[in-house]
């Protein structure tokens, strides 16, 4: 064996893009396979379909170690750790769907030299269901915890890297662990369906962090207190911590909606209610939309209102739209009667199909003109730098401003003569 265990990725979306790059980084040769052909011809000529930090300069970088493909067998005869990476988005019934994952194990064919590495965010259960189907196959649980935005530093400077194998795939399984040793980081090895569990659950537990601050926020708009300083007060325990207490319009993205459903619905497959999560799901649906009467206080009706939505994607530095709720605020808007327009620095586009009437605009000034009310719905750093005393105030009809994401100097927006509408403050 080369003195750097060469790699397979299988399914080069964010996650396996990511994986690939960085494994590259390493000094890994990495044969990344996608069905998509596009795709694969584009990333072979160094270009980068999504907006990911470092990204592109890592795939440039490290373009001689990379090599990309549509032929599965160019995987199996160069790699022996083949890492998984397609993406198992939710059905219908909110169960994951796996049948991406079920076409990666077909196309293993019946080799037994191989270990099948799942970073697929996956039900708790999968690998022992498909150890039953294709016996002999090696196996090995290595969940991802990266985060849109900063997943190169995540992969480089992991809190911890789990590893989860049974007894018949530790030797692949130390092969697993082996690649992360430069990294320094804690490991957790285990089972594989501790490993499943802890990637659902971390999950699950960080959008709970994120409802419960939320509501606190909520209530707190009604007894006077504020959030920032609540939250300020609580994350200095350590048992507590500061993160994921910052208070908003709800969570979104690709993880969370999904991964709080999937365990939610994988309890209740096994006879388990799971009351915290369908609260959690619930308080976050009902803050995307608290900001509807938020503006109706101030506005009435929002019949023939010009509304200005600010940010689109989940969260910033990234394109990614999917459960985002600037989405649900423009259906929202539309519904009240009002007219909507957005605008966001990368993410808009991508997100034009599924806003509807909404109109998109080239730059939040533009999105400001003649609006009766901002909503800042992504905390994209420009907009904090945007001229609000001045220009952007002049542009608008009615100088309000609903910070969904209290990101904006409540102060200095006041001291213009903005009418200033925080979470939970
Ligand atoms: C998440 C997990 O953090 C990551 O470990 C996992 O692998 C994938 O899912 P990501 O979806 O990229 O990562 O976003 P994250 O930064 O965790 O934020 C998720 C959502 O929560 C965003 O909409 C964000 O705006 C919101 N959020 C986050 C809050 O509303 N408040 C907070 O305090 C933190």
């Amino acid at each position: 064996m080369p003195e750097k265990e060469p790699i397979g990725v299988i399914g080069v979306g964010w996650v396996g893009l990511v994986t690939a790059a960085c494994f590259a980084e390493l000094g890994h040769e990495v044969h990344a396979r996608d069905i998509v052909e596009d795709k694969v011809a584009s990333l072979s000529h160094g270009e980068v379909p999504i907006h990911e930090p470092e990204l592109p300069e890592l795939v440039t970088k490290n373009a001689e170690r990379l090599h990309f493909t549509t032929d599965m067998d160019e995987l199996l005869e160069n790699a022996e750790l083949l890492f998984c990476c397609v993406d198992t988005p939710p059905t219908y019934s909110g169960d994951a769907d796996l049948s991406r994952v079920d076409a990666v194990i077909e196309s293993l064919g019946d080799s037994n030299e191989h270990a099948l590495v799942m970073k697929s965010t996956v039900p708790v259960g999968t690998g022992r269901s498909i150890k039953r189907r294709r016996d002999g196959l090696a196996y090995v649980a290595n969940p991802e915890f990266l985060k849109e935005g900063s997943a190169v530093r995540d992969f480089m400077k992991p809190d911890r890297v789990v590893v989860g194998a049974d007894d018949d795939s530790e030797e692949f399984a130390q092969r697993v662990q082996a690649l992360y040793e430069p990294l320094g980081a804690e490991l957790v090895r285990t089972d594989v369906a501790s490993a499943e569990m802890i990637k659902l659950a971390s999950n699950a537990f960080l959008a709970t962090k994120i409802s419960f601050i939320n509501e606190i926020a909520n209530v707190s708009e009604e007894l006077g207190a504020d959030v920032e300083e609540v939250a300020r007060g609580m994350g200095l325990d350590e048992r507590i911590g500061p993160k994921f207490l910052q208070a908003g319009v709800g969570y979104g993205g690709s993880c969370f909606p999904k991964d709080v459903q999937a365990l939610k619905q994988l309890a209740g497959n096994s006879g388990y209610h799971f009351q915290l999560l369908t609260a959690v799901v619930e308080v976050n649906e009902l803050q995307k939309r608290r900001t509807i009467s938020k503006l109706q206080k101030h506005l009435g009706s929002l019949v023939g209102k010009e509304i200005a939505l600010l940010g689109v994607a989940f969260k910033p530095n990234t394109d990614d739209v999917r459960e985002a709720t600037s989405l649900v605020l423009a259906g929202r808007l539309h519904g009240e009667g009002a007219n909507v327009r957005v605008y966001d620095p990368v993410a808009a586009e991508r997100a034009r199909a599924i806003l509807g009437d909404a109109r998109i605009c080239d730059s939040a000034l533009d999105a400001v003109n003649g609006a009766d009310a901002v909503v800042l719905v992504t905390e994209w750093s420009e907009f904090e730098d945007l001229d609000w005393g001045g220009e952007v105030k002049r542009r608008m009809r009615t100088p309000l401003v609903v910070d969904g994401r209290n990101f904006l100097d409540r102060e200095v927006l006041q001291a213009a003569g903005f009418t200033y509408e925080g979470v939970g403050r």
